[in-house]
């Protein structure tokens, strides 16, 4: 009896602490997710643009695939003034052209206003590829000044 009641008493105060320890690490992961949450809360205040409302996982894919027309618009440049117009309509109709990828892309977003600009965009990659083919300068400046707005205007007007 006497060991039963020495052994409750060892087991209550390991057991005290270790239950005042976990309820400090809940605190503390509640807190934390809390200071998470406002850190990432930039809600339409913050700007006016529209939420896409994209999950983690899509966030990435469209920020990969940013990434990858940023690039697509830097190489075209850097040929262009190579004069290698043929290249760099390569790299426009496959990088940044209407591909049946690009297609599917656009289309998974729920929202109908950024799926017209995005196929929008795609559509004046393609001519930009077009005139870039006949390898006239200024034409193709100009093309691809108006493929560069379709980035700026939806810029403007969506973010994640
Ligand atoms: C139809 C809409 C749309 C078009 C067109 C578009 N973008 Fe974006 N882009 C977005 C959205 C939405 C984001 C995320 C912005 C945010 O949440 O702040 C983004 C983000 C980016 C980023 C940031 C990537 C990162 O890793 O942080 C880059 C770079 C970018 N875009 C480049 C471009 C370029 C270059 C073009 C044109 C050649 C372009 N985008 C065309 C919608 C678009």
């Amino acid at each position: 009896m006497k060991r039963t009641m020495i052994l409750f008493g060892i087991l209550f105060a390991i057991g005290a602490p270790i239950s005042a320890y976990a309820e400090g690490t809940e605190h503390s992961v509640e807190e934390m997710k809390q200071h998470h949450h406002m850190m990432q809360t930039d809600e339409p205040k913050a700007d006016g643009r529209i939420s896409l409302k994209l999950t983690p996982h899509m966030k990435q894919h469209q920020l990969a695939n940013m990434r990858s027309h940023v690039e697509a618009v830097q190489s075209i440049i850097g040929m262009m003034a190579e004069g290698e117009f043929d290249k760099a309509s390569a790299v426009a109709h496959n990088k940044l052209g209407l591909t049946p990828k690009m297609k599917k892309m656009c289309n998974m977003f729920d929202n109908d206003d950024f799926k017209k600009l995005g196929l929008a965009f795609h559509k004046s990659a393609d001519e930009l590829g077009n005139v870039l083919k006949t390898g006239n300068m200024k034409l193709s400046l100009t093309a691809l000044h108006k493929t560069m707005s379709s980035c700026v205007q939806c810029h403007a007007t969506f973010r994640q």
